[in-house]
């Protein structure tokens, strides 16, 4: 019988020829094999105008209660991400030379963008492929801890899960306003910590992320209004540290 990372490398070992980035969410891939939702189509045919689709969560809106509510996750997928999927389109919609490009490929390269455009790709295009990244980070239960290279590279450039946590939990603490608090490979090879504004993909800054937490509020206002400390807490409850593991894993040989 295949274990959970069995089934996992299986089905990325599968989707590899539609995905052209492996540190891409895993679970992701499983979701849609065909990377359709971050590899757009060809620019012909009858989507040319709407290249970038929204992925299905992973899980129910209330799959991951009581640490995020039902109604935040609603709102947070149907209305926010869909929100930058949809402005992402209107950004590509004059550009079939961007719209045929990956997602990441145009938010690893903005510096390539039209400047009059490069701000929409930069904030959906981000906003887009940190929310599925997101989405694909959490799990509704607890399932375990940082897995084989992971956690040795976890203990060598972190010293280890616990200040590890610490250090991205103080990240997300300190992002002033909306931001992303970020666990990142950078082009050394090196785990770090680090927050970045606004919807800014790691990507963009020439390290790849391997988890994030998202502290916009709308990520958590409903539920923990101003109590920032707490969601963040909660959080660690529903990493889906197999997916994780297997990012890091990705990246690495990527
Ligand atoms: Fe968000």
């Amino acid at each position: 019988m295949l274990s959970r990372r069995d089934a996992l490398r299986a089905i990325t070992l599968t989707s590899l020829a539609a995905v052209t980035t492996r540190w891409l969410p895993s679970s992701a891939r499983a979701q849609t094999p065909d990377g359709s939702q971050l590899v757009p189509p060809p620019p012909t045919g009858p989507s040319v105008n709407a290249p970038f689709s929204l992925p299905p969560l992973p899980f129910a809106f209330d799959a991951l209660e009581p640490h995020i509510d039902a109604r935040t996750m609603e709102i947070h997928h149907d209305k926010h991400h869909a929100a930058y999927v949809n402005n992402l389109n209107k950004a590509v919609e004059n550009h079939p030379d961007l719209a045929r490009r990956t997602l990441q490929d145009l938010i690893s390269n903005l510096d390539e963008i039209p400047e009059a455009i490069r701000t929409a790709i930069r904030n959906n295009g981000g906003g887009h492929f940190n929310h599925t990244l997101f989405w694909n980070s959490l799990q509704p239960q607890n399932n375990g801890q940082p897995e084989g290279d992971f956690d040795k590279a976890i203990r060598a450039d972190l010293g280890g899960i616990k200040d590890f946590m610490n250090a991205l939990s103080q990240a997300a603490m300190a992002a002033f306003g909306s931001g992303w608090a970020w666990l990142s490979l950078n082009a050394d090879g090196k785990l770090i910590v680090e927050s970045l504004p606004n919807q800014d993909s790691p990507l963009m800054h020439g390290r790849k992320p391997i988890f994030g937490i998202d502290v916009w509020e709308h990520a958590y206002y409903l539920h923990y209004q101003n109590r920032r400390a707490d969601y963040i807490a909660a959080i660690w409850n529903i990493v889906d540290w197999p997916a994780v593991s297997l990012r890091y894993s990705d990246a690495r040989s990527a």
